[in-house]
């Protein structure tokens, strides 16, 4: 038996394998199923902040229909039904914890620090183990700055960090201009985790109905290089754990995360293709890499293959194809 303990937000974990927030675990008995086949802590289905606002605005129109003189009572009513909302998150969360054993993340998904954060404490008395921000909003407004974007992001950690003690993590997109800065400086804001990278959703055109339609729903088994380049490059100097997420979808990639300096590794994708055993397969088959390589804990791979510690740092940096060009000359 091989010592699989590692962390998730600086939360103690049995194994470094987390599920990510999905639907997978928007119920308790999907949580449950999770739990049993081996997941060392499930991070719940986000609670998103347009939802609510839809939900509210959507309930209010059918049953006041235009008429504008209720506005008073529209924010008295906006306020019940978002507190419906969040009454079922809270209950998630409560029942979870009792119906397992392991560590339960609650996950909001937010653009801004004002709809959400007076929730984070009911989210922290409620029980949830830590919480983790999924903070996106696709950069189309043409007014703001990329430095107003990144300002967002400093904001939301010091407003939530003033409302709750439980561990907090960012689940982070790659779009920034400088993204080892941003990584680096967010790491240093007290925040216990930084999950590396977010997936969104995807739009692609039919061309035989010009229809937009969704792109592909979940990731692809190569997806995992981003991440795992810009891990390797950020573990060495972070000051928090940080956490794989996007395409990984077995185990050698779970060892490559390790390696490269991710404390925990979250998985969504391969556990909708392959069902919960997919957890147990992963950590049996690194367990057997562990004992081939002469490994007893994770500790003892951890950030083995990161910038900080390569013979040859400036590999990580190589982006471009121009000795490619020269050496791959011929068309297969
Ligand atoms: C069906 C589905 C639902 C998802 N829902 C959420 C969500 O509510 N909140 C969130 O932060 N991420 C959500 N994600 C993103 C995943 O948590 C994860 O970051 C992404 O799928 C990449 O990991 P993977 O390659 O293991 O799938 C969802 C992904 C899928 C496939």
């Amino acid at each position: 038996m091989k010592n699989l303990k590692s962390t998730y937000l600086g939360i103690s974990i049995k194994n470094p394998l987390v599920i990510g927030s999905s639907g997978l675990s928007s119920t308790v008995m999907g949580v449950k199923s999770l739990a049993d086949a081996g997941a060392a802590a499930v991070v719940l289905k986000s609670i998103f902040e347009e939802e609510i606002t839809a939900e509210a605005k959507a309930t209010l129109q059918s049953q006041l229909g235009t008429d504008q003189n209720n506005m008073e009572f529209f924010d008295y009513y906006d306020y019940q039904v978002k507190s419906d909302v969040l009454d079922k998150y809270l209950t998630l969360i409560t029942e979870a914890k009792a119906a397992v054993d392991i560590p339960i993340i609650a996950s909001i998904n937010c653009a801004s620090y004002n709809e959400w954060v007076s929730y984070a404490k009911r989210i922290e008395k409620a029980g949830a183990d830590g919480i983790e921000l999924n903070i996106f909003k696709l950069p189309f407004d043409k007014a703001s700055t990329a430095q107003e974007l990144e300002d967002t992001y400093f904001t939301i950690v010091r407003k939530l960090r003033e409302q709750v003690s439980i561990p907090v993590g960012i689940k982070m997109s790659s779009y920034f201009t400088n993204l080892g800065s941003v990584i680096h400086r967010l790491s240093n804001t007290g925040v216990n985790g930084l999950i590396l990278f977010n997936r969104y959703t995807s739009l692609d055109f039919d061309i035989e109905n010009d229809q937009v339609v969704s792109g592909h729903i979940y990731s692809d088994k190569n997806d995992y290089v981003l991440p795992m380049r810009w891990i390797a490059v950020a573990s060495q100097g972070a000051d928090c754990d940080l956490i794989a997420s996007t395409g990984v979808h077995d185990y050698r990639t779970l060892v490559k995360m390790i390696m490269a300096g991710a404390a925990s590794v979250q998985i969504v994708s391969a556990v909708y293709k392959e069902g919960p055993e997919v957890i147990l397969w992963m950590l049996k088959e690194l367990e057997s890499w562990m004992e081939k390589r002469g490994f007893d804990s994770i500790s003892d791979f951890k950030g083995k293959m990161s910038q900080g510690l390569a013979d040859n740092p400036e590999v990580f940096e190589r982006v471009q194809f121009m000795r490619y060009f020269s050496d791959h000359t011929t068309i297969k």
